[in-house]
C-alpha cells in the first residue's frame, strides 16, 4: 500500500477501506507519511468527505495510535462530557460536582482555551494551588477519593489526532465534519469514556455557526458512537450570546461557584441541569429527563454539589476557601462599569465579539503556549431580551489598566443591537439527539 494511492483515491471521491485508513494513520503516527502527504489527504477529505463507516474507521485508527485509559475500576459506567467550545462556557466546572453529588463519578481530561473560546484548565488554574498536571496514578487516585478529577491530558492519547490537527490548523482543513467528529471522538474514547454527552454549540460564538452544520456534526458523532459501542447524546445548544454572565477565567469560576450555591444566572443553571441530566440518563441513574433534573436541583439545594466541588478542589491541591472568599482569586486592577447607551431591549449581543474582546484584555491566547491573564474579563449585567433604561448598568470590564478597559468598552458597545419592541431571547437548546 502507498500513501499516494490513498490520497488519489480520496481525490477521486472514492471511499477508503478500513485497511487503507489504518495504514495511513499508522504511517502518520510513525512519521513515515510526510507532512505534505498528510496535508494533501486532509484537503481531499475536506473537499470530498467521508462516509459514516470511513469516519468511524478513522476515529478508531486514531484511538489505536496511542495509549488508552481504562476507567473500568472507577465506575461501572463512566460518562464524559465535551463542549465544542464557546464563550462563557464554564459548564464543566458546575456540572461535574453536580453529577458527582448525584452518584456519578467523573474523570475528565480537559483542554486550554484557544482563540475566542475559553478552556477549562485555564479557568481552574485561577484557583490558588489547583494542580492540572496529574500523572495517571494520581488522576485515578483523585477520582477514587473525591468522585471528580479534571486535569490536562496525561497519557499519550490519540497522538495521530495531535499531528493531524496541527497540520489541519495551518492548511485550512479544520472545518471538515468527518475530521472534526473523528478528532473529538478519538480523544474521548481513548480517555476511557463508556458514554458521553457532547454539547455542540451553534451560533456566532461557536465553531459551527449554522444549525444545519451543528446538527450534521452532532449526528456524525452519535453515529460514530453507535458504530464503536459507545452511547452518545448530543445537545445542540445556542451560542449567539455568551452563556451565563461571566467571561474570563477567574470570573467564570466565581460564576460556577455561585451556581453551585443556588444563585447563578438562570440560563447557565438551566444548561447545567440539561447537560448533567443527560449524563445521569446515560449512566442509568435517572428514569427520565424530569427525574434527572430534580436529582441535580436537589444536589444544589442541599449543598451536596458545593461540598463535592470543595472536596474535588482539595484533592487537586487547590484552596477550597475560594467558595467563601472571592478575594483569593486573581483580581484585575480596574473594574470599569459601562452603562446602557440608550433605552430599549437588547436584540443581539455578539458572543464572538465578547470572546475576542476578552482575549484582547488578556484572558485568552492567540497562539498555543501564550500566557493568559486569569483575572481579566467581562461581566454582563443584562442579556438578549432584557429591557434597560439609558444609563442603567450594562456590563463591567475587568482590565489591568484604564486604556484596555476603554478600548474594550468601545468594542463591546458595538457588539450590541437594540430594539424598541420586546423580544424573546434566542433558544438555549435547539435539540437533544440521543443515540
Ligand atoms: N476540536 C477538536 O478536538 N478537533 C477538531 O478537529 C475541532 C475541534
Amino acid at each position: 500500500m502507498r500513501a499516494v494511492d490513498i490520497i488519489a483515491k480520496k481525490r477521486d471521491r472514492q471511499a477508503l477501506t478500513t485497511e487503507e485508513i489504518e495504514f495511513f494513520i499508522q504511517g502518520l503516527t510513525r512519521d513515515e507519511v510526510p507532512d505534505y502527504q498528510v496535508a494533501a489527504w486532509a484537503m481531499a477529505v475536506l473537499l470530498n468527505g467521508m462516509d459514516p463507516r470511513e469516519t468511524a474507521d478513522l476515529t478508531m485508527a486514531m484511538v489505536r495510535s496511542g495509549q488508552t485509559l481504562n476507567l473500568d475500576a472507577v465506575a461501572p459506567i463512566v460518562v464524559d462530557k465535551h463542549s465544542t467550545g464557546g464563550v462563557g462556557d464554564k459548564t464543566t466546572l458546575a456540572v461535574v460536582p453536580m453529577v458527582a453529588a448525584a452518584g456519578l463519578p467523573v474523570a475528565k481530561m480537559s483542554g486550554r482555551g484557544l482563540g475566542f473560546s475559553g478552556g477549562t484548565l485555564d479557568k481552574l488554574e485561577s484557583i490558588p494551588g489547583y494542580d492540572v498536571s496529574l500523572d495517571i496514578d494520581r488522576f485515578l487516585d483523585v477520582v477514587r477519593r473525591a468522585g471528580v478529577v479534571v486535569a490536562g491530558q496525561t497519557a499519550d492519547l490519540a497522538p495521530a489526532d495531535g499531528r493531524l490537527y496541527a497540520l489541519r490548523d495551518v492548511t485550512a482543513t479544520v472545518p471538515s465534519i468527518p475530521l472534526i467528529a473523528s478528532s473529538i471522538m478519538s480523544k474521548k474514547i481513548a480517555s476511557g469514556a463508556h458514554a458521553m454527552v457532547l454539547d455542540v454549540k451553534v451560533g456566532r460564538g461557536a465553531f459551527m455557526t449554522t444549525l444545519e452544520d451543528a446538527r450534521e456534526l452532532a449526528l456524525r458523532m452519535v453515529d460514530i458512537g453507535q458504530r464503536v459501542g459507545r452511547r452518545v447524546t448530543a445537545v445542540l445548544s445556542g451560542m449567539d450570546q455568551p452563556l451565563g454572565l461571566a467571561v474570563g477565567n477567574a470570573l467564570e469560576v466565581m460564576e460556577a461557584i455561585h451556581t453551585l450555591q443556588g444563585k447563578g444566572p438562570a440560563d447557565f443553571y438551566e444548561h447545567c441541569l440539561l447537560i448533567g441530566g443527560e449524563m445521569l440518563l446515560l449512566a442509568g441513574l435517572a428514569e427520565d429527563p424530569e427525574a434527572a433534573r430534580t436529582t441535580l436541583a436537589d444536589a444544589v439545594a442541599s449543598g451536596a454539589a458545593l461540598e463535592r466541588f470543595r472536596a474535588w478542589i482539595v484533592a487537586q491541591g487547590g484552596d477550597p476557601r475560594v467558595t467563601e472568599d472571592e478575594g483569593l482569586f486573581p483580581r484585575a486592577l480596574v473594574v470599569h462599569e459601562v452603562p446602557a447607551p440608550r433605552s430599549g431591549v437588547i436584540a443581539a449581543l455578539d458572543a464572538r465579539e465578547v470572546g475576542e474582546t476578552s482575549v484582547m484584555l488578556g484572558a485568552g491566547r492567540a497562539r498555543k503556549g501564550d500566557p493568559v491573564d486569569l483575572a481579566v474579563g467581562i461581566v454582563l449585567h443584562a442579556k438578549i431580551g432584557d429591557r434597560l433604561a439609558a444609563g442603567q448598568p450594562l456590563l463591567a470590564i475587568h482590565a489591568q489598566n484604564a486604556d484596555d478597559a476603554r478600548a474594550a468598552a468601545e468594542r463591546l458597545l458595538a457588539a450590541y443591537r437594540w430594539s424598541d419592541a420586546d423580544l424573546e431571547p434566542p433558544p438555549l437548546v435547539y435539540d437533544v439527539l440521543r443515540g
